[in-house]
């Protein structure tokens, strides 16, 4: 099979940062016709890794397919195309898609036609590009965080033909419009207000494999919002790798507390927001965020260390003092908050005193949740090129004596439920007992119940009877 290359991943230009206004365009397909009438009949497959901007990639594949007749399956064996759409924000990540490429490539040899395709973060990575083409040389389609919109003509040029196509262009990346958009769900939407990230924490990949930082325009998230409300959804959630950066890149005059206030002004019964950097969270957000009802008071923050040592390595921008003023501000301005956090045990070098930093920052801020993680190198990153002298035994047992300190919270918090009654959104059956239904409260924390299947979609109110550690057991309150 011969392989055609439109654009080849290049670290160097992902990582440039050159000043340029933010460009916007608008979603084109160049064969629509020939693929409406290739697309029927003919099902598509997908399967997402990653954070919710891949979710966000996803529905927009979706509604791209489903625009042009493809009808999705959840059954990779009978599908035309197979997209897999990777994560590449640590090893584990990677692994698990090398494992399912190694399960359906056996596919391709049964159908000759069929599209296979990789996409997402994983695919921005030169060197990773490398080793997936050599190791699946039936993968026939490779394109990038930056091609999701040409999604059809990809498919056009690579279905029925004997080429291997990699389009993946290294960017700052634009601001693309008019998307066709099938969302997962019918009640809960995430609406991207920021692309791409310019913070360069010298660990994350996710900088180079997403562009720089660029701003949707404040009418086209709002008009998003007004849609979204008259479709009657009941919760949104602002995305971006920083949402709080948002605006920095326009000349528009609004900032992240601007779109918080005029969406809560909308009336859409719960809005969340994630992620916050601490860097950019300025007072007038906590105001705003304190002030209405329907913005759902939890705030996803991560630390990622409570060592400043560790901090300047990572190029997080704050220190532990900063960091934990923050969070005194938002504890006394905003009433019943709920605070979250991402966790690296691990960086290089770090020694157990730093660790101990880490585990009293915890004990001092009490998180409600959060997600920790033993680093892993990627390269291409600054991170990756420092001598490293932390056993792995020592990254997994640092590991557990986080979790456990920070369940200790966990489950004092989740204790603290028991006997009130909370509004909760109800999301479906739950996974573990279909007997059950299960939501969310307004704090973010997962209840199941006993209830009809006519309450999914709606906000109920709960009696909480029983709590575990990162789940509520409730009954159903009568209005
Ligand atoms: N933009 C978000 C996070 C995106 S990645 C933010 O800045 O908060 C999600 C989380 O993955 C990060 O917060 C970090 O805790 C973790 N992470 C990123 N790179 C990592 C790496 N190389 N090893 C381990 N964890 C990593
Ligand atoms: Fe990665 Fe840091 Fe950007 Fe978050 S802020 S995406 S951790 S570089
Ligand atoms: Fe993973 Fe890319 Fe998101 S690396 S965490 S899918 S931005």
């Amino acid at each position: 099979m011969k392989t055609k290359i439109i654009n080849y991943p290049d670290l160097l230009k992902a990582r440039d940062r050159h000043k340029s206004d933010t460009l916007f365009a608008n979603a084109h397909v160049s064969h629509l016709k020939e693929m409406e009438e290739l697309g029927k009949g003919k099902k598509y497959y997908i399967h997402t890794y990653g954070c919710q901007a891949n979710v966000r990639d996803e529905e927009t594949m979706r509604g791209m397919l489903e625009s042009v007749n493809f009808i999705k399956t959840e059954n990779p064996s009978e599908a035309d195309v197979i997209i897999i759409n990777t994560c590449a924000v640590r090893e584990n990540a990677e692994d698990k898609v090398y494992g399912e490429i190694g399960n359906l490539k056996k596919y391709r040899r049964s159908n000759k036609k069929l599209v296979l395709a990789i996409c997402g973060c994983m695919v921005e990575q030169p060197e990773i590009l490398e080793i997936l083409t050599q190791k699946f040389p039936e993968v026939n389609l490779y394109f990038g965080t930056h091609e999701i919109d040409q999604l059809l003509d990809l498919i056009y040029e690579t279905y029925n033909s004997d080429i291997r196509l990699i389009s993946i262009e290294s960017k700052q990346g634009e601001v693309i419009e008019n998307k066709l958009v099938k969302r997962n769900n019918e009640f809960k939407a995430y609406v991207n207000i920021i692309y791409g990230c310019n913070k360069f924490c010298t660990y994350c990949i996710v900088p180079y494999t997403r562009g720089k930082e660029r701003s949707r325009k404040f009418s086209d998230i709002m008009d998003e919002v007004r849609r979204l409300k008259k479709e009657n959804y009941q919760e949104i959630t602002f995305l971006g790798q920083n949402v709080n950066a948002y605006g920095k890149d326009l000349d528009e005059g609004h900032d992240f507390a601007d779109v918080l206030e005029e969406a809560a002004k909308m009336g859409i019964p719960r809005i969340r927001f994630t992620t916050s950097h601490p860097w950019d969270f300025s007072s007038k957000m906590i105001e705003i965020i304190a002030k209405y009802d329907n913005i759902m008071k939890c705030i996803h923050l991560p630390v990622q260390s409570g060592n400043d040592e560790v901090l300047r390595l990572m190029g997080r921008r704050y220190n532990r003092e900063h960091y934990l003023n923050l969070v005194k501000e938002m504890r006394d301005k905003i009433k019943g908050l709920s605070l979250s956090t991402d966790i690296i045990v691990g960086f290089p070098n770090e020694t157990e005193e730093q660790f101990k930093d880490t585990l009293s920052l915890v004990d001092e801020v009490k998180y409600e949740s959060a997600f920790t993680f033993i680093y892993s190198p990627r390269r291409g990153t600054p991170a990756a090129k420092m001598v490293d002298n932390v056993s792995y035994k020592d990254k997994s047992r640092r590991f557990q004596e986080l979790v456990k300190h920070l369940e200790v919270n966990i489950e004092k918090d989740s204790l603290s439920y028991i006997g009130g009654v909370y509004k909760v959104l109800v999301d479906g059956r739950s996974k573990t007992d279909s007997n059950m239904l299960s939501g969310y409260t307004e704090s973010n924390k997962l209840v199941h119940f006993k209830g009809d299947e006519n309450l999914i979609g709606k906000i109920v109110n709960v009696l909480i009877i029983e709590s575990h550690t990162y789940s509520l057991i409730g009954e159903l309150v009568d209005e």
